[in-house]
This record gives structure tokens, C-alpha cells and sequence, in this order.
């Protein structure tokens, strides 16, 4: 699909600025809205470790401040062999917006695991 290839290349561009000096670990993350615009994150670290913030939070927020809150998909990007999904935080971080979101995991070799917000996170905290 040529979107998607889209999406991946924008992915790892992301990927490519992450400022990631202390793991070494770099993210890149796009978000495609159902407006059909994109958001891209990349993870920033800090030396006050704690302070990081992962590329998947970077590139939502970025969706937000457009005033975007409708989603389609969201491709992560990182050079590694292994697939690496979004950390727990992510995961809450994305829920609060989409009990929906087809994700995107792609590899250092160009391989895609499909998956969904509603499987890595069956059960959301929520303030009812
Ligand atoms: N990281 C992400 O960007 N996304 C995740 O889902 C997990 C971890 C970043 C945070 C940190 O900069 C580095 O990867 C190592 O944990």
C-alpha cells in the first residue's frame, strides 16, 4: 500500500531526530488522522532520566495541538531486529483518545506486526 510506505518512510525521518544519547534507543512514531493529515513524534531524552517522553506521546500530542483527535493508524519505527511495541505509559497515553487504533510495529529489516490498541491494552484506567 503506497500509504503505508508513505507512513514508514515519515516514520523513520522521525526516527533519524530522536534525541535518544543515553539508551542509545531511537523511536520514531506517525500518526494518520481520519482527516488524512500526519503527525509525527520521535522520543527526547533527558539527563534527568525521568524526564524522557517516548516518540508514540510526542507524535499524539503533536495530532492534538492541531486539534486533531481522530485516528486512523499509528506506525512505530525503530532499527532493531526485535519488534518493539509502546510501553505501558503510551499505551494509557493513546487510550484516553481511541479505544480503536490499528498499530503499526515495523523493524531495522522492514518487517510490519499489525496489532491494535484494544489488544495491548484490554482494560484502560478511566475516570468514570
Ligand atoms: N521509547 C519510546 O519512544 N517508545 C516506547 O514505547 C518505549 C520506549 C523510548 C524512551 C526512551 O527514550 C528509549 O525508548 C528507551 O527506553
Amino acid at each position: 500500500m503506497q500509504d503505508m510506505e508513505k507512513l514508514i518512510r515519515l516514520a523513520k525521518k522521525a526516527h533519524q531526530n530522536a534525541y535518544a544519547p543515553y539508551s542509545k534507543f531511537k523511536v520514531g512514531a506517525v500518526l494518520l488522522t481520519k482527516a488524512g493529515n500526519i503527525y509525527s513524534g520521535c522520543n527526547v531524552e533527558n539527563a534527568s532520566y525521568g524526564l524522557s517522553i517516548c516518540a508514540e506521546r510526542v507524535a499524539m500530542s503533536n495530532a492534538i495541538t492541531n486539534g486533531e483527535k481522530e485516528f486512523e493508524n499509528l506506525v512505530v519505527y525503530t532499527d532493531r531486529k526485535e519488534f518493539f511495541l509502546p510501553c505501558g505509559a503510551c499505551r494509557q497515553f493513546i487510550s484516553e483518545f481511541t479505544d480503536e487504533l490499528k498499530i503499526i510495529i515495523v523493524n531495522g529489516m522492514d518487517k510490519i506486526k499489525i496489532t491494535n490498541i484494544k489488544e495491548l491494552l484490554p482494560e484502560k484506567f478511566k475516570l468514570s
